[in-house]
């Protein structure tokens, strides 16, 4: 049978929760900061620039749109959950509530990916962006202690404190304040907003001809020399071309991760049924602008074969205008930014293992208390985990793996949708995800084509770590499950 959590059971445990503890105290346009707040990070600043490099050139403006639609259809299916469900855990609580307890635990084990994953992507960004302040003071960082191994380094020194002074932060209890990371949006907004303006008018049309840089497989295929299974299976596919523009999608889609974080925040809206789509859609709108102009202005300063391995693109971009001047400004506000996204982020994976160990699928120790009612063994154990990947990781491993995390969950929400509306078709739903069942179907084929796109690596690593999960389920979770504890007491007491 399937052991699934009760949806009007969970609205009343969070609103008995929500006495004293969580307030409701965001409004729409909060909910739409906290979105902006999450979302806006090294996807766009670091990736953008390796994105066209070595996949789409320019054309990674095009990639950046694909990648949005994508978001949007799963944006609509999460709007409707968060409208429904508003309680903690996002995606997780969804599953558990849908489609039953083993794939609740699947998409929690995945959401390590997500948050865990790109805290540590975050972190390694953060240092190049870090290690280029430091080199406009006159301070030098040896660049065996800014790489890990496989990037002719050791360990990425900068990347392990940052993971470990935020882990440290979050032990202690500080709540990352709305009044706070408003001011934090508002100064990573104008940073990407400056740099449009500015550098809108040193824009050399040449770096954008062509704007779709040619692939050699797909000529081959094109003038039948080369069958479209061997191009498939080969080197060029992905380099360049539509398929170029296509796996530069799912690389550039880590930019848009962080709009689910907005769901996580449902038990502290001051109207989840209203402010839960708005904050959601609201915030994937505002970016996608954002990062189709940002991303045009970029490929437009420099020719993209200059972001090779590039992983602080704006700093090489700007040098290209007059105002290089203001170059160590836009530094610090983009480290200012990656803080609060390695923030959330860290604090979104605590959430997720808090709400899986008090559901009895994970050991008691996620779920421990401090004085401070944080749940601060979690933090500290992710501390090590986060801290071992950004110290020793390569980036675009590290993105992709995070990539193809999310869009695994983001293809189970949609999937959820569907099956909610045939089991439950009678439940309120303050919001409804238009054209059902189009939207959720469109939503599952554009992630599991962004999927489809990403190096085999990826799959295999996303296949390795689903493995370990369903082994530990079995082994662990399934035996510890609170649901099936308190079926079996009441099969007991009717016996
Ligand atoms: N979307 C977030 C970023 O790009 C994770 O940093």
């Amino acid at each position: 049978m399937l052991f699934k959590k009760s949806i009007s059971k969970l609205i009343a445990e969070a609103e008995l929760n929500g006495q004293g503890t969580l307030k409701r105290t965001l409004s729409s346009s909060g909910l739409i900061a906290l979105g902006v707040g999450a979302i806006i990070g090294a996807g766009l600043f670091s990736l953008t620039g390796i994105a066209a490099a070595d996949h789409a050139g320019p054309a990674v403006v095009l990639s950046f749109i694909i990648a949005a639609v994508g978001c949007g259809f799963a944006g609509l299916c999460y709007a409707e959950f968060a409208s429904m469900i508003p309680v903690a855990g996002s995606a997780y609580t969804y599953s558990y509530a849908t489609m039953g307890e083993f794939m609740a635990w699947i998409i929690g084990w995945d959401l390590v990916l997500e948050y865990a994953l790109a805290a540590a992507t975050v972190s390694v960004s953060w240092s190049q962006y870090f290690n280029q302040l430091l080199v406009t003071l006159g301070v030098e960082i040896p660049t065996q202690f800014l790489h890990g191994p496989w990037e002719g380094g050791i360990v990425n020194v900068p990347a392990i404190i940052i993971v470990c002074l935020l882990s440290l932060l979050l032990m202690r209890g500080t709540e990352e304040s709305s009044f706070v990371n408003n001011i934090l949006v508002i100064l990573k907004v104008a940073v990407v907003l400056i740099f449009i303006v500015l550098g809108w008018g040193f824009i050399d049309p040449a770096n954008h001809t062509p704007f779709i840089p040619v692939n050699h497989g797909e000529e081959m295929v094109k003038s039948g020399q080369l069958s479209f299974w061997s191009f498939l299976g080969s080197d060029d596919f992905g380099h360049f071309g539509f398929s170029g523009i296509l796996r530069a999608a799912g690389v550039v889609f880590f930019a848009f991760i962080g709009f689910d974080a907005v769901s996580t925040a449902a038990q502290e809206a001051k109207n989840p049924k209203k402010g839960m789509p708005i904050g959601i859609i609201g915030s994937l709108i505002i970016c996608t602008l954002l990062y189709v102009l940002f991303s045009y202005v970029l490929t437009g300063l420099a020719p993209y074969t200059e972001f090779k391995g590039d992983a602080k693109p704006v700093a090489t971009a700007f040098a290209k205008t007059g105002y290089t001047f203001l170059n160590t400004a836009l530094i610090v506000t983009i480290i200012a930014g990656y803080t609060s996204v390695i923030l959330v982020m860290l604090l979104g994976q605590s959430r997720v293992f808090y709400s899986m160990s008090k559901d009895g699928l994970l050991p008691r120790i996620f779920s421990d208390l401090s004085k401070r009612q944080t749940p601060w063994k979690t933090n500290l154990i992710f501390m090590v985990f986060v801290s071992i990947f950004a110290g020793f990781v390569p980036v675009s491993d590290l993105g992709h793996m995070v990539s193809i995390g999310t869009l695994f969950a983001f293809t189970l929400v949609c999937i959820g949708i569907l099956v909610l509306r045939k089991t439950e078709p009678n439940l309120e739903r303050p919001f409804k995800t238009p054209f059902v069942p189009l939207i959720p179907i469109l939503g599952i084929l554009v992630c599991v084509l962004m999927m489809a796109s990403l190096p085999v690596e990826s799959w295999e690593r996303l296949g390795i770590w689903m493995l370990i999960g369903v082994i530990i389920y079995f082994v662990y979770s399934k035996k510890h499950s609170k649901i099936r504890k308190e079926y079996a007491a009441e099969h007991k007491t009717e016996e």
